[in-house]
């Protein structure tokens, strides 16, 4: 699952739409600070995507986004979609441009981890003894199911009614290559796999629970169990502490990984890695909020977080991962919020302070 050191150390920033470039922004400082004191030659360059790709080439993804991607050894996205006048065709919106990125990069694998040290515990919405030691990742299939599935479409039906329909689609392969994915990455933490379906309903959750069944078969060292969606997203809220490793499709796991975001006190927090085989993307787990895009109010701590998953990921560098993430929980320790986490007590600061802050910390650390 670890990308090797060697070859290309370019990074392609794609910020993207909404708050993303003001999020991408602070990210960027706080890569060049990291690959400097881990001594990481890095070649960073920018491409457009989204809305902002559609104005300047009428196209949600342009080609010379693509070429730059391809020659990348990760990615960091910002986020896209945002208000759009009157147009709704299907390729020319923003969120079709995210989803050719990920389908030019096979990335397969989407993990969001959420963990919950101390020092987070105090802004989360539940009380402090359901979510104090959390420490969860979910593993989302990213390119089948519903998000690309065949037969899709829109009528009118001969009645004149308007229909529309799409199709949660899988093959044995598309689960298995996620499965092991997520078994190899339960063999790093705590061994335990928690399978999410719907198989008391559907054929394509039938299919995924024999073919994870199978999988697991190479993986005896690892518990799995399976939950239907809806009781996750219950004991997710009830005990999040049952987790390890969350192995879900892609529609399930769009939404459970919102849901187990709030257990850290704001979806500003969660930072995502995509990963493929060819290169692999880091981006926040919240969206473009158009609505406080451009006033510095973007919490940038998920994409902060999002850097840690490169350096770990990408440049096989956990040293330098770890560094950004005790930043972090130090920063948060010592009262700094941006608005979306304040509260009593709490010194609520912008999106670029709370980079410097975090870079403060990064730059008094212990270098690599
Ligand atoms: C996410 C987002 C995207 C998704 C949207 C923007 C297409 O919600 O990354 O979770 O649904 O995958
Ligand atoms: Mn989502």
């Amino acid at each position: 699952m670890v990308v090797s050191a060697v070859g290309s150390s370019r990074v392609t920033l794609l910020p993207g739409d909404g708050i993303g470039p003001e999020v991408v922004a602070v990210g960027r400082e706080i890569l060049r600070e990291v690959a400097g004191r881990f001594s990481l030659e890095l070649e960073m360059e920018e491409g457009c995507i989204g809305l902002t790709a559609l104005a300047l080439h009428g196209d949600p993804y342009p080609a010379e986004t693509r070429e730059k991607v391809s020659r990348s050894r990760a990615v960091l996205l910002g986020a896209v979609g945002g208000e759009q006048a009157g147009q709704t065709e299907y390729a020319r919106r923003p969120e079709a441009g995210l989803l050719a990125l990920r389908r030019s990069m096979k990335l397969f694998a989407n993990l969001r981890p959420v963990r919950i040290p101390d020092a987070l515990v105090p802004f989360s919405s539940l009380k402090p003894a359901v979510v104090r030691g959390t420490d969860l990742v979910v593993v989302r299939e990213l390119l089948g199911g519903l998000y690309y599935g065949e037969p899709r479409g829109r009528v009118r039906n001969e009645q004149g009614e308007e229909v529309a329909w799409n199709t949660m689609v899988y093959s044995a392969s598309q689960i298995e290559r996620v499965a092991r994915n997520a078994f190899d990455l339960a063999r790093t933490r705590r061994k335990a796999v928690v399978s999410v379906d719907k198989a008391n309903v559907l054929e394509v959750s039938l299919l995924w629970r024999e073919v994870v069944n199978r999988v697991h078969e190479d993986y005896p060292d690892v518990s799995l169990a399976h939950q239907y969606v809806d009781n996750c997203a219950m004991q997710l809220v009830r005990d999040p502490r049952q987790f390890d490793v969350i192995l879900t499709e892609n529609t399930f796991g769009d939404i459970l990984s919102d849901e187990a975001a709030m257990l850290t006190g704001s979806i500003g927090m969660l930072p995502s890695a995509s990963l493929g085989a060819e290169g692999t993307l880091y981006e926040p787990v919240h969206g473009s909020a158009p609505d406080i895009a451009g006033r510095d109010l973007a919490n940038p701590l998920g994409t902060i977080l999002s850097v840690a998953l490169m350096f770990r990921y990408a440049f096989s560098c956990p040293e330098a991962a770890r560094c950004i993430e005790t930043a972090v929980h130090q920063v948060l320790r010592d009262g700094y919020a941006t608005r979306d986490l304040s509260g009593e007590g709490r010194r609520v600061v912008g999106t670029r302070e709370m980079g410097d802050r975090i870079l403060g910390r990064i730059s008094v650390s212990e270098g690599g």
